[in-house]
C-alpha cells in the first residue's frame, strides 16, 4: 500500500497520456496522495480538469505563471514529493532531461529535483529504438533513473511493436516496489567514499589515480534507494552526484577523512574511494624546471578506513573496505582486513587486464568473517544494489538477534 505516500507525476504529451488518468485512481486507491505537472503537449491530449478532478489537486504547468512561482515554486514540487513518476515519459522529455534542459515546468522540476524519478517511456517503436533514445536512457540509468515499460502491444496509428506504455496498475506495482525496497535501509545513516584523491605536488601541478568514482557512486546510490540518509564523499570525478544523496565534494586524502569524521555516527561506512596512500611535500611556489628534477618528498596519508575502523564509541556498526590489487588478490585482501579492521571487504582486481578502473564493471570477492563469496563480473550498478541488499540484510539480522 502507499499510505502517506507523495506522489508527483509528470504527465508529458503522448496518446499514452490518457493511461496517466487511470494511473490517478490506482495510485489514490492504494493510498498516495498525486499531484501532477502537465506539459503543453499533455494537455493537447487530456485535459488538466481531469487530472485536477482525478487527483484531488491542482495542476501544476507553467514555468512562467505567477500565480503557480508564488503558490508553489518547483523546487517545492519536487521537495513535497517522495518520488517522480513520469508518464507517459515521451522520447523528448527523456532527451531533456538527459541532456539537463529545462525549458517548461515538467523539465524543470525534473532536473531541479533530489528525488528519485521512475520513467514510463511510450512512444512509437521506431522513436523507442532510435539510437539516440536508448543512449539518453543508458545515460539516465546511470544517473539512478529508474524505468518501468515501455511494453510490447499495439500502437497508435495502427502500428503495433514495443514502445506501448506499461499498464496503470502496473506502473502502481511498481511504485510501491520501490517504496517497499525503500524502507530496507529507512531510518540508517549511511557514509560512502567515493572516487581519487588529488595530492597537490605545487600550487599548480598535483598526482592522483585512475579512480573514476563510478563504483563508489553507485554504491551511494543503491544504498540511497534502500532508503538510508546517505553522505558520498567524493574525490574529483566526472560522474553525477547520484539522486537522493548528499554529496560534498573534496580533493586531498586529508579533506576527505576531516568530512567522513564529521559524519559520524553513522550506521554504515563504505569506502570505495582510491585514497593516496602518500601526499607530497607541497612546495608552497611552482617548480620551476631548471637544474635537475627536482625530488618529491612523500609523507603518509592518513588511512581513513582504518581511523573509522577504529573510532571507539563512534565507529559504524558496519564498515565495509574495499581492497584493490593486482596480484594474490584475496590473501592480500584478507590481509588488509585485519590490519585495517574492516567487517567486509571487497577485493578487486586492478591490473591493467581487468580493465576495472573507469569500467562500467566489477569481479567482487566479498571476504567477512567467515570466509570469501564470489560476485562474478557485474555492472557497477549492480554492485552498489548487491552490496546494499547485503546491508540491509545485515542489519535486519542485528534487529533479530
Ligand atoms: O572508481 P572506479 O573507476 O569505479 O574504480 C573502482 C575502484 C577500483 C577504485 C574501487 O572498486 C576500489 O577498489 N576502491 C579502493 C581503492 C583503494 O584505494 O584500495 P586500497 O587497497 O589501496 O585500499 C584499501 C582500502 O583502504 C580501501 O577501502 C580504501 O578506500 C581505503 N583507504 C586507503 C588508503 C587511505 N589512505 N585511506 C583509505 O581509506
Amino acid at each position: 500500500m502507499l499510505h502517506g505516500r507523495r506522489i508527483l507525476l509528470v504527465i508529458a504529451g503522448g496518446i499514452a497520456a490518457y493511461k496517466s488518468l487511470e494511473l490517478i485512481r490506482r495510485l489514490r486507491e492504494r493510498g498516495a496522495t498525486v499531484r501532477c505537472v502537465m506539459t503543453a503537449a499533455a494537455q493537447r491530449f487530456i485535459t488538466p480538469l481531469a487530472a485536477q478532478t482525478l487527483s484531488g489537486d491542482r495542476v501544476y504547468s507553467d514555468l512562467f505563471s505567477l500565480t503557480d512561482e508564488n503558490e508553489m515554486g518547483h523546487l517545492r514540487l519536487s521537495q513535497e514529493a517522495d518520488l517522480i513518476v513520469v508518464a507517459p515519459a515521451t522520447a523528448d522529455l527523456i532527451a531533456k532531461l538527459a541532456a539537463g534542459l529545462a525549458d517548461d515546468l515538467a523539465s524543470t522540476v525534473l532536473i531541479a529535483s533530489n528525488k528519485p524519478i521512475l520513467l514510463a517511456p511510450a512512444m512509437n517503436t521506431r522513436m523507442w529504438a532510435n539510437p539516440a533514445t536508448q543512449s539518453n536512457l543508458a545515460v539516465l540509468e546511470k544517473r539512478g533513473v529508474t524505468r518501468i515499460g515501455p511494453e510490447s502491444g499495439p500502437l497508435a496509428e495502427a502500428e503495433s511493436g514495443l514502445g506501448r506504455m506499461a499498464e496503470p496498475t502496473t506502473i502502481a506495482d511498481a511504485v510501491e516496489a520501490h517504496f517497499v525496497a525503500y524502507a530496507l535501509l529507512r531510518g540508517r545513516k549511511a557514509l560512502v567514499t567515493s572516487g581519487p584523491t588529488e595530492e597537490a605536488i605545487d600550487p599548480v601541478r598535483y598526482i592522483a589515480n585512475r579512480s573514476s568514482g563510478k563504483q563508489g557512486h553507485a554504491i551511494a546510490a543503491a544504498i540511497a534507494r534502500l532508503g538510508a540518509d546517505t553522505v558520498l564523499v567524493s574525490g574529483p570525478t566526472r560522474e553525477a552526484d547520484p539522486p537522493g544523496v548528499r554529496v560534498v565534494h573534496v580533493r586531498s586524502a586529508r579533506e576527505m577523512l576531516s568530512v567522513c569524521e564529521a559524519q559520524l555516527p553513522v550506521d554504515v561506512a563504505v569506502c570505495a574511494a582510491a585514497v593516496a596512500d602518500w601526499r607530497v611535500d607541497v612546495a608552497p611556489q611552482k617548480l620551476k624546471k631548471k637544474g635537475a628534477p627536482p625530488t618529491l618528498t612523500l609523507v603518509e596519508n592518513p588511512d581513513i578506513l582504518a581511523t573509522l575502523a577504529h573510532a571507539a564509541n563512534r565507529r559504524p556498526r558496519l564498515v565495509v573496505g574495499f581492497a584493490a590489487e593486482t596480484e594474490n588478490l584475496i590473501a592480500a585482501a584478507r590481509a588488509k582486513r585485519a590490519a585495517k579492521g574492516a567487517d567486509w571487504i571487497l577485493a578487486n582486481d586492478v591490473s591493467a587486464a581487468s580493465g576495472v578502473f573507469g569500467s562500467d564493471s566489477n569481479d567482487i570477492h566479498l571476504i567477512d568473517e567467515r570466509g570469501t563469496e564470489s560476485w562474478g563480473r557485474l555492472s557497477k550498478r549492480d554492485v552498489g544494489d548487491r552490496l546494499a541488499a547485503r546491508i540491509a540484510q545485515f542489519f535486519d539480522r542485528k534487529a533479530a538477534e
